[in-house]
């Protein structure tokens, strides 16, 4: 089974990033945990500031892979482009993010993603893309 995380701007800082909003763990640390305990998992993982980056990787796994869990960061909420990738392909997108969009700046509030993917998890810092990834694992062990 394969599954790719997509982290997009600025998220190759975490763990420098505004600590209080995002946490202090980098983003690899914490990915080298989630592979040891999804073990049967194939996990892929991808990160870019670009728009354009961000879209072909989804269009190369998006055809094959079982699922994306996607934190298009700041993009979530400008790119239709995005959005009119993730419509494009067959595999499931989540939606995730660390902090809660919702509790944020009202820019942030809206998500021009969400409406294509199968669900969105917010605000759960790390854990937001373990609660994922145990989604795509579970439904494919069916
Ligand atoms: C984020 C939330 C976005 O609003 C922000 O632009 C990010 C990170 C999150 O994971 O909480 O870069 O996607």
């Amino acid at each position: 089974m394969k599954i790719i995380i997509i982290n997009g701007p600025n998220l190759n800082l975490l763990g420098k990033r505004e600590k209080e909003v995002y946490g202090d763990q980098k983003f690899e640390n914490f990915l080298n945990k989630l592979k040891n305990e999804f073990g049967g998992v194939d996990i892929a993982y991808f990160q870019s500031n670009v728009e354009g980056e961000l879209i072909n990787r989804i269009h190369e796994t998006g055809f094959t892979y079982d699922g994306i869990i996607l934190n298009a960061g700041a993009y979530t909420h400008t790119s239709v482009a995005i959005r009119d990738a993730i419509a494009a392909v067959t595999t499931d997108v989540i939606e995730v993010h660390l902090s809660n969009i919702f509790a944020r700046e009202s820019f942030r509030h809206e998500s021009l993603i969400a409406p294509k993917c199968i669900g969105s998890i917010s605000g759960l810092g790390m854990e937001s893309y373990r609660l994922a990834l145990l989604y795509f694992s579970g439904k494919n062990s069916k």
